[in-house]
């Protein structure tokens, strides 16, 4: 899009021209094509893709800097909800009361963890005794079934109420804004007449469960019940619409990482069996390294922040005064495997507790994450551990699994953002184990 105004950066860093982002042009593989554009002009480039120009950094001092940028001046907040809203209905953004950052107050975590045991014990059934299953297929609906019966109220997580909620959110999942941002410049031309069904369903369903909740049937649904006190002072079309709402957003902000992750993290214990031995002999601790170390590799993420006001941007050869309407960006697939000896491979060992044991062999530890650094760290980091621990020692303790194709599925190549979504189904048989732990 020649002849669009930019914000002019100083001083002026190289330009990578004839590179795009996926939501703007045709791309065949996003990661890839920043990974080119870096192998040409550096560590300090920038883009210009559709309306926007991005600053993208891959210095030690650049990432340290834009981890350390404040959120008035650079934003996360803004730069989530411009890419969201290429998906999502602005309806969904307008007057929220409760947000995905509210959900983890004291003992939030230990309820969504008592919701993941009997979502097993549901999938257990639905399972039986032995089968085939679409790896990712079995952990999307095991998250859905979680997070609905954490946050979406009475009758969410079962029967119609459940099957409902379940199509709607798949239609209106904020993830494709950045796993098929390909497909964006579609839904924009549909006018988002899926995506607003999809809510009018949610609000239809998450109402249902509001009226069983004046009803009397709080108990395990506590943070719906705050959810829905905070509308409280509405009249009923306005609260029904509001808290269904802040459901939704909760949803589809929460679950797609985290049931990706698992599973990634199922197939990489498959591939070890030694691992996979002393995880299921009870290893928490590894297990959660594990899932970890899973997480790192997995990661498609751009990272970004919308410039609101002028910042000073140091990347260690120049600092950069940047003005308002940039987009300062880093993508963590071209630092998590190559910013230090030895990252591309698969080990647990090299994380103790949440951190690297061993960063001698890198510029900055800031180089290489799965769950972020700085202010903007995730919330859910504690919580998605133990819920992939929980969900891959229970499976893989009850079932025997075996994938049915030899070679690893790979990432969506349009993809760019968030934890990898595989490029094709990846069933895997199952029998029941006939000694469980
Ligand atoms: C394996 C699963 C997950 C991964 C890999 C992941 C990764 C991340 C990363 C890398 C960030 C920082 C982004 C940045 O600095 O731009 C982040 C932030 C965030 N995550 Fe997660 N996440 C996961 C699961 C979840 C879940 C389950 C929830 C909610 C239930 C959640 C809620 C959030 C929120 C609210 C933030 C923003 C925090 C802030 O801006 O201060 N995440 N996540």
């Amino acid at each position: 899009m020649s002849g669009v105004p930019r914000p002019e950066i100083r001083p002026s860093p190289p330009a990578a021209t004839g590179v795009g982002l996926p939501w703007d042009v045709a791309v065949e593989d996003a990661v890839a094509e920043i990974a080119r554009a870096r192998a040409e002009h550096g560590d300090t480039f920038t883009v210009d893709s559709g309306r926007e120009r991005y600053l993208f950094t891959f210095s030690p001092v650049g990432v340290e800097s834009f981890y350390a940028l404040p959120e008035e001046v650079a934003s996360k907040g803004v730069a989530d909800y411009l890419m969201l809203r290429r998906k999502l209905p602005d309806e969904i953004f307008a007057s929220r009361r409760t947000l995905p950052s509210m959900l983890f107050r004291r003992g939030d975590v230990a309820t969504y963890l008592a919701h993941l045991e009997s979502a097993l014990d549901e999938t257990e059934v639905e399972l039986g005794e032995a089968g085939s299953v679409e790896v990712f297929a079995l952990t999307r609906r095991l998250g859905h079934r979680m997070g609905l019966a954490s946050w979406a109220g009475p009758g969410s997580d079962r029967g119609t109420g459940f099957e409902r909620l379940v199509r709607a959110f798949d239609t209106l999942d904020g993830s494709d804004a950045f796993v098929h941002p390909d497909a964006m410049a579609a839904v924009a031309a549909s006018g988002k007449v899926a995506e607003r069904a999809a809510l009018d369903e949610v609000t239809l369903v998450v109402g249902a469960a509001l009226d069983r909740l004046d009803g009397g049937e709080v108990e395990g649904h506590e943070l719906f019940a705050r959810i829905a006190a905070a509308w409280d002072d509405e009249p009923d079309g306005v609260r029904r619409e509001g808290v269904a709402h802040d459901v939704a957003l909760i949803h589809i902000a929460s679950m797609s990482n985290l049931a990706s992750a698992l599973g990634w993290a199922l197939l990489d214990l498959l591939a070890r069996p030694d691992v996979l031995d002393r995880v299921l002999d009870g290893d928490r601790d590894l297990a959660e390294r594990a899932a970890l170390e899973t997480t790192r590799l997995a990661q498609r993420s751009i990272m970004a922040r919308s410039v609101m006001s002028e910042v000073r941007f140091d990347t260690g050869d120049a600092v950069y005064t940047v003005p308002p309407g940039t987009t300062i960006a880093t993508l963590l697939p071209l630092l998590n495997t190559t910013a230090g000896p030895g990252l591309e491979a698969w080990d647990p060992d090299r994380w103790s507790r949440w951190r690297l044991a061993d960063t001698s062999g890198l510029a900055s530890p800031q180089l290489v994450t799965a769950f972020g650094h700085g202010r903007h760290t995730c919330p859910a980091q504690p919580f998605s551990l133990s819920a992939m621990t929980a969900a891959a020692t229970r499976l893989l303790g009850r079932y025997e699994l075996a994938p049915e194709s030899t070679t690893s599925p790979g990432p969506v190549p349009a993809q760019i953002g968030g934890v990898a979504r595989a490029a094709s189904p990846c069933p895997v048989g199952y029998r029941r184990r006939s000694a469980q732990p």
